[in-house]
C-alpha cells in the first residue's frame, strides 16, 4: 500500500467529540467529525486506544483487543464508524499496545492464580520481597518491577505497574498476538500503529544496569527486527500502512525497521528531535530550545533515512506532547505565523505527516497552575517524584506544567461555546486555559486561518510529487535561525525556506530562488524576492 503521499490525522478519542454527553469523547464522536477531517484532507485517522481497558494510561492498558471500551461505544458504533470513514476513503489506523497488557487483562488474572501457562506469558522473577530482580526503572518512575506476595515472585513494567510486559519469547504470545492483528483487519482496518514496539525484545539475562535506567538492554533488543518480519509476514502487514513507535532509538535501527527491503514496518516515530528542551537528556529537567540540535537531528535523521531506504513519520505533537506552537514557536502575537511556520517546516519533509487534532487549529498547552486539574498517571507520579526530591510545589508544578502529557489531552475545541463544543457535559478533563478564540468553527471558513494552512499543506502534498517522492538537501545549516531546505524530483525543485525566530532575519535567499516561483507562504506576500528578508517565524515555499 502506498504510504508516502497520504497524510494521516491522529485522534485521542477520549479528548476528541463527545457523541453522548457523558463528557468524555466517543466513537460517535469521532464518526460525527468525519467530513471535518475529510475537508482537511487527511487520507487516513489514527485512533489511539479505545479497547477494554480500565484506563490508568486512558487505553495504553489493555485488558481485551477485541472489545470495545463502553466508554467509547460499542461494536456497532465502530462499524458505523468505519462504513462512514469508508464512504469518505479515510483509511483507519488502529494503536495495538503489545509490549503489555492491563494486569486485568484475562492472561494476566490466570498467571496471577498461578496458571504455569499464562504466567509464561508475561515476565515473571524470582527474588526477594525487599529486592526487585534488577534496578531498572519504570518509565513512569519508580522501580519496574512489582511483587506478588502469594506467588513469591516480581513481575516486569516497563511503564504503570497495572501495565505488565509481556513474554515476546513465548511463541504463543506472538500467536495471540497476530490473532488480534487479523481480527481488525477482517473489520476492514487499514493501518496499525505499534506502541513502543522496539522493547519488545528483553535480553536473555536480567542484569542490575550500573550507569543507566536499564533502557540499553531492551531498547532495540536482541529479536527485535525477528520478531517484526515475522509479524510482518504471518500476519499480511504488507496489505496495510503500519508505524512503530520507537523508544529512544537508533537511526540505524530505524533504517532496518522501515526499509521496504526487511518486511517489518512502512514507518516509524522516533522522538530526538523532541528531547531538545530536556536538560541532561531527562524529560523532567527544562531547558530553552536548542534550535541548533533541533536542526542537527532533524537534518541527520532525514538524510540518513533517504540513503539507506528507510521511511519516517513526521510530526510535531501527540497525545504524549506539549502543544508544539507553545514548545516551539510562539504563543503571543506571532501565534498564527508560527503555528504555520512550524508545520511547513516538517510537512514538507521526506516521511509521512501525522497532524494530531487541534494542531491545525494552533491549540496551545493547558495552562494548568494546580495539580487537581491533571489526569495523567506519569505526571502525577512525576509530580510526588519531583517535590520528593526537594522542588517546592510551584516549582514542580512549573515543570509539569511545560512538560505534562495532559498538555495534549485537553478537549478538542470546536467552538467558542460552551467547554469549546467538545460536550455538553463538563469535561473529564479541563479546557486549556488559553483556548478562547481559537476553535475550528472560526477557522473552517477562514482563509487566513491555521486551519486553511494546514488545509492547502496537505493538498500540495498530493499535489505535488517532488514531496512524497522528491530526495531532500539542506542549505543554511549553519546558521542558526533558519530552517531551510531543497525537495528535487527529474528537474522539479521545490525550496522551503522557515525563519525560526520572532525577528527579521536577512540572506543571500534571492540568489537560490531565482528563476522561481512562490507557491505559498505565511505571510500574505513575500518579501523575500525584493528585499532578501525573512518576517517574524516567516515561512515561504519556492518551486520551479
Ligand atoms: C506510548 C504511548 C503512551 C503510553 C505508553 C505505554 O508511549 O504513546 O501514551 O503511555 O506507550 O503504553
Amino acid at each position: 500500500m502506498n504510504f508516502k503521499n497520504i497524510t494521516v490525522y491522529q485522534i485521542y478519542p477520549k479528548s476528541f467529540y463527545d457523541g453522548n454527553g457523558d463528557g468524555v469523547g466517543d466513537l460517535q464522536g469521532i464518526t460525527r467529525k468525519l467530513d471535518y477531517i475529510h475537508n482537511l484532507g487527511a487520507d487516513f485517522i489514527w485512533i489511539t486506544p479505545f479497547f477494554r481497558s480500565p484506563q490508568r494510561d486512558n487505553g495504553y492498558d489493555i485488558s481485551n483487543y477485541r472489545e470495545i471500551e463502553p466508554m467509547y461505544g460499542t461494536m456497532a458504533d465502530f462499524d458505523a464508524m468505519m462504513e462512514k470513514a469508508n464512504s469518505l476513503g479515510i483509511g483507519v489506523m488502529l494503536d495495538m499496545v503489545f509490549n503489555h497488557t492491563s494486569t486485568e487483562h484475562e492472561w494476566f488474572q490466570k498467571a496471577l492464580q498461578g496458571d504455569k501457562e499464562y504466567m509464561d506469558y508475561y515476565i515473571f522473577r524470582d527474588g526477594s520481597p525487599d529486592e526487585p530482580p534488577t534496578n531498572w526503572q519504570s518509565k513512569f518512575g519508580g522501580n519496574a518491577w512489582e511483587y506478588v506476595p502469594h506467588l513469591k515472585k516480581w513481575y516486569l513494567h516497563l511503564y504503570d505497574k497495572t501495565q505488565a510486559d509481556l513474554n515476546w519469547e513465548n511463541p504463543k504470545v506472538r500467536s495471540e498476538l497476530k490473532d488480534v492483528l487479523r481480527f481488525w483487519k477482517q473489520k476492514g482496518v487499514k493501518g496499525f500503529r505499534f506502541d513502543v514496539i522496539n522493547v519488545i525484545s528483553k535480553p536473555e539475562y536480567f542484569e542490575n544496569d550500573t550507569i543507566g535506567d536499564g533502557r540499553r538492554f531492551y531498547t532495540d533488543g536482541p529479536k527485535v527486527h525477528e520478531y517484526l518480519k515475522e509479524l510482518h509476514r504471518d500476519a499480511g502487514l504488507d496489505e496495510v500502512v503500519t508505524v512503530g513507535e520507537m523508544s529512544s532509538t537508533s537511526l540505524e535501527n530505524c533504517v532496518r525497521y522501515t526499509n521496504p527491503e526487511e518486511k517489518e514496518l512502512s514507518m516509524s516515530f522516533s522522538f530526538h528531535h523532541l528531547k531538545v528542551d530536556y536538560r541532561d537528556g531527562d524529560k523532567w529537567k527544562l531547558q530553552p530550545v536548542d534550535y541548533r540540535k533541533l536542526k542537527d537531528l532533524l537534518e541527520t535523521w532525514q538524510l540518513g533515512m533517504e540513503e539507506n531506504g528507510g521511511w519516517n513519520a513526521l510530526f510535531w505533537c501527540n497525545h504524549d506532547q506539549p502543544r508544539t506552537v507553545s514548545r516551539f514557536g510562539d504563543t503571543g502575537v506571532y501565534w498564527k505565523q508560527s503555528a504555520k511556520m512550524l508545520a511547513t517546516l516538517m510537512y514538507l519533509m521526506r516521511g509521512t505527516p501525522y497532524i494530531y487534532q487541534g494542531e491545525e487549529i494552533g491549540m496551545k498547552n493547558a495552562g494548568f497552575n494546580s495539580i487537581q486539574q491533571y489526569r495523567d498517571v506519569e505526571s502525577l507520579n512525576y509530580y510526588k517524584i519531583l517535590t520528593q526530591s526537594g522542588l517546592s510545589d510551584k516549582e514542580a508544578l512549573h515543570v509539569i506544567s511545560e512538560r505534562s502529557r495532559d498538555n495534549g489531552r485537553t478537549p478538542m475545541q470546536w467552538t467558542d461555546g460552551d467547554y469549546a463544543g467538545f460536550s455538553h457535559h463538563e469535561p473529564w478533563i479541563g479546557l486549556s486555559e488559553d483556548s478562547k478564540g481559537i476553535c475550528a468553527e472560526n477557522q473552517i471558513n477562514d482563509e487566513d486561518s491555521i486551519f486553511a494552512y494546514f488545509k492547502s499543506l496537505v493538498k500540495l502534498r498530493k499535489e505535488n510529487p517532488v514531496i512524497a517522492d522528491g530526495s531532500i538537501e539542506f542549505m543554511y545549516s549553519e546558521r542558526e535561525d533558519i530552517f531551510c531546505y531543497r525537495r528535487s524530483l527529474e528537474g522539479r525543485e521545490m525550496i522551503v525556506l522557515c525563519n525560526l525566530t520572532a525577528d527579521t532575519v536577512s540572506g543571500d535567499f534571492a540568489s537560490h530562488l531565482a528563476g522561481m516561483s512562490r507557491l505559498m507562504g505565511n505571510y500574505p506576500d513575500s518579501s523575500v524576492h525584493s528585499g532578501g528578508e525573512l518576517r517574524p517565524y516567516e515561512a515561504v515555499v519556492y518551486q520551479n
